[in-house]
């Protein structure tokens, strides 16, 4: 049966909001290369639109982590996928996520990824919930969206694998009433 989403944010103002970010992040970043790093694959929609309007120069790596189980909670075990393709010695990596939620993946990810030498790291999230945070230090530097503790799909989130080509952002409201 079809379930109902529920629009939280439209593609307007998704659009807007990573126009927003990409001026601040391309202004912090003036003089320099950003050495972007997909999430896979919940972050792919979100960097590619990041990308397209950062106006310093970009470079494109992506990594993809597991974090859940079968259901809609971090498990706390993460295990790396699929591993980057370059390595980060000297660069200035800004990390690309779809969501933060008890931040475990990420807690997990910024670790790892500090032992390979980057110049600098930066995380740079399309949304964040942080009711949910678990790993308080996990510190986000860009976020599109501050959202309540809802389960959201769209833009690349998923439910089950599926929604993650709807250009805005919903909630699922499941159809089993
Ligand atoms: P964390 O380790 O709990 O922060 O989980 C982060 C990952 O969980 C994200 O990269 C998403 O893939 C997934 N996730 C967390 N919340 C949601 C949600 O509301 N919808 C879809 N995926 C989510
Ligand atoms: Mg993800």
């Amino acid at each position: 049966m079809a379930d109902r989403i529920r629009v939280l944010l439209t593609e307007e103002e998704v659009d807007r909001r990573i126009n927003e970010v990409a001026a601040k992040i391309s202004e912090e970043y003036e003089g320099r290369q950003i050495h972007l790093i997909c999430i896979l694959k919940g972050g792919v929609f979100f960097t590619c639109e990041l990308a397209k309007r950062l106006t310093v120069p970009v470079s494109l790596d992506f990594m993809s982590v597991s974090s859940y189980g079968a259901g809609t909670e971090s498990s706390g075990v993460v295990r790396i996928l699929k591993d980057l393709d370059e390595p980060l010695a000297g660069k200035d990596v800004l990390i690309v996520e779809d969501i933060i939620d008890s931040g475990r993946t990420l807690a997990y990810l910024i670790e790892v990824l500090k032992q390979r030498g980057p110049k600098s790291i930066r995380l740079c999230t399309l949304l964040d919930k942080p009711e949910r945070r678990v790993k308080k230090q996990v510190k986000v530097d860009y976020t599109c969206f501050t959202i309540p503790d809802e389960f959201v799909v769209g833009y690349g989130l998923d439910y089950d694998q599926k929604y993650r080509n709807l250009p805005y952002i919903g909630v699922v409201e499941l159809d089993n009433k």
